[in-house]
């Protein structure tokens, strides 16, 4: 959705805020704006477009002198960077909003907007522009300006005119506010939208998501549901939205403040499918501990270890139901196969946005899984909030400590992907996968499902993944690497102008299909679709042709003569075929009936979208690089979809 930023310090705040703000750009880029108080007045500048047309902007207003002279002035300001929801991007749509004395920034969206304008309205409020974020600007205003009306009125006026709007703004808001006449504070709210403050020496900060703060400070609060913050240079004061004081400690971020950078990488999205060897290791480090002496051996062995995460109490569930979206969804698809597989226990699989409205059938004693990177999407949020209110234990798998779903969670299993910035999706799905492997191979042992051999066998096997994964990336040895780089190029550089790519696969390889086909879609813009394989002949093999790219992923040693099957009948409509398979066996299968074979590393079967879903990854990647796209920047999306 759209990021938001704050300073209020001793420094300049136009700097910080840009700084902070090119770190919230994956949270949308059609526009960025920024407002700081100086000397009595809120000076402004927005602009349509990505956030370089805004400092180009003001580089040139600082070069020429414009706007009052030189550079904006102000260690007080707010700042934006939009997701269009209500209102084209333009100009005049970008935020801040600014009515009477008050400007304002926003993330999320405010529902009840065109009642509270025509109330605003018949009051004299004029309104500039088309969005639903004006309406919240115009109410904070007008009981700013009547604040001795306001019922219950907080001591500090911009608060109180803050709470008294909270109370009639229905929908998703993450709100910063500042006022012309109070450069000494900037006000912020939260209501299903993520907000951050950051503490300092003498100044603080506000954001909607941690990789803006971290260059700044590592010590935050994250706001709660429907609390209001005052920043002030030297302190912040937490309230209720009633304006009760709320004490609470501040929690210290661990990220490191490289993980937010590019590194010398072209694109965040090159970066994060690198750093997934590091990442799947992390992930996995604190999951697996070796006992000495265990029921497994007399020698002692690695076990799983999932945390304060009691799986044996759902050693009996009669059903896994998992909810997320995206990314997230085939994660969650990829984990019904290995909850079934492992712990023999019936999964369903939901998309979160249509679990939440079809009025589901929950037993208490089942688990509810949602899996989230932000642990802020709305509708994830929404399916969690539903199994709570049912009676379900919560188990949330995010990336995102601090972040809503983590904290309303009852239990959580944290990925330690580090920040994910790139809008498509990469190693945050491949350590959702490593979580739910370990959570599926704990119940499994846990409900006897599985035999101490069969458990050994897997855990051994996870503990090869990072390494293999290091393959599947960079190849066998230094030049292997280039090779194997090399190859996913040049598979881009042939079939990147492919108006039809579709992906299919059988079992946890239709998982791994699925975001093969979404990887594409998003960042090279391509019509891309996921089959299982089976489905082939039930339909989309009408679409075939010789101008269709079919990319089958085929890990399930005993399906292989079937999915063989699919890729000839691909073959004979015409259509290039290029088959992502185990090294070994899977080339010798495939290697005479497909257009090109991609290998990878062996593994177990059930554990190969780990592995399988690499190359798509690489291949999506290149690909929007020779279409000359922005493979981090993808048009229409935002990374965390915090509205419905
Ligand atoms: O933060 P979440 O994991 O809840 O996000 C869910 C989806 O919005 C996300 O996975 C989306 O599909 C990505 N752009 C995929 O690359």
């Amino acid at each position: 959705m759209c990021g938001i930023a704050g300073y209020i310090g001793y420094k300049q705040a136009v700097p910080i805020l840009l700084e902070a703000l090119k770190k919230l750009e994956y949270r949308g880029y059609d526009s960025a704006g920024i407002a700081v108080v100086h000397n009595g007045a809120l000076h402004v500048r927005k602009t349509q477009g990505r956030l370089s047309l805004l400092e180009k902007r003001l580089e040139t207003e600082r070069l020429e002198g414009e706007g009052g002279g030189g550079a904006l002035q102000g260690s007080t300001g707010i700042g934006h960077t939009r997701w269009a929801t209500h209102g084209a991007p333009s100009d005049r749509n970008s935020h801040p909003h600014c009515a009477g004395k008050i400007a304002v920034v926003h993330n999320g969206i405010i529902e009840n907007y065109r009642e509270l304008k025509g109330w605003l309205e018949a009051r004299g409020a004029a309104f500039q522009s088309d969005t639903d974020t004006e309406v919240a600007a115009h109410l904070i205003n007008y009981y700013y300006d009547y604040y001795e009306e306001v019922p219950a009125a907080h001591p500090d006026r911009l608060a109180g005119a803050v709470m008294a709007a909270m109370k009639r703004l229905n929908g998703s808001y993450a709100l910063g506010v500042v006022a012309e006449d109070a450069p000494d504070r900037i006000v912020a709210a939260r209501k299903d939208s993520p907000l951050i403050v950051g503490l300092g020496e003498g100044e603080q900060f506000l954001a909607s998501d941690v990789p803006a703060l971290l260059s700044r400070t590592r010590e935050v609060y994250f706001l709660e549901e429907g609390e209001v913050a005052a920043l002030y240079h030297n302190r912040v004061a937490l309230f209720t939205g009633d304006g009760e004081p709320v004490t609470r400690r501040s929690c210290r971020i661990d990220w490191d403040a490289a993980a937010a950078e590019k590194d010398g990488y072209p694109h965040f999205m090159l970066k994060e499918i690198h750093e997934q060897p590091r990442a799947l290791a992390d992930t996995l480090g604190p999951g697996l501990r070796f006992v000495p002496d265990t029921s497994l051996s007399a020698i002692g062995e690695w076990d799983i270890d999932v945390g304060d995460v009691p799986l044996e109490r759902w050693k009996d569930a009669p059903r896994i139901v998992i909810a997320a979206c995206g990314t997230a969804w085939h994660a969650a698809l990829a984990a019904k196969y290995a909850f079934e597989g492992f712990a023999r226990v019936p999964v369903e699989a939901d998309i979160a946005s249509e679990y939440r409205y079809r009025d589901p059938i929950f037993d208490p004693r089942d688990l509810f899984i949602a899996i989230s990177q932000s642990g802020e999407t709305a509708d994830t949020l929404a399916a969690a909030r539903l199994a709570k209110a049912r009676g379900a234990s919560v188990l949330a798998i995010t990336n995102t400590r601090g972040s809503t779903l983590a904290r309303e969670a009852d239990f959580v299993l944290h990925t330690r992907a580090g920040p994910e910035i790139a809008v498509a999706s990469t190693k945050a799905f491949t350590t959702q996968l490593m979580a739910v492997y370990l959570a599926a191979l704990k119940l499994g042992y846990a409900r006897g499902a599985l035999q101490p051999s069969d458990f050994r066998r897997y855990v051994a096997a996870l503990r090869d993944i990072p390494e293999k994964a290091r393959r599947v990336i960079r190849g066998n040895g230094e030049s292997g690497g280039a090779d194997r780089i090399n190859r996913i190029k040049q598979y881009a550089d042939r079939y990147f102008n492919k108006t039809k790519v579709f992906f299919m696969g059988r079992q946890c390889d239709y998982a791994t299909a699925l975001e093969s086909a979404l990887k594409l879609k998003e960042i090279c813009y391509t019509h891309s679709e996921a089959f299982a394989a089976g489905e082939l002949k039930h339909g989309p093999i009408a679409l075939l042709d010789a101008e269709t790219l079919v990319v089958t992923i085929a890990t399930q040693r005993r399906l292989f003569d079937k999915v063989a099957s699919n890729v000839q009948e691909a073959a004979a409509r015409g259509a290039a075929n290029l088959v992502i398979t185990w090294e070994g066996a899977g080339e010798r299968a495939f290697e005479k009936i497909a257009t090109a074979v991609f290998p990878i590393p062996q593994t177990e079967d059930r554990l190969s979208p780990l592995l399988s879903v690499i190359p798509g990854q690489m291949f999506a990647y290149y690909c929007a690089v020779a279409r000359g796209n922005d493979p981090d920047k993808p048009r229409n999306l935002a990374k965390s979809v915090t509205v419905e």
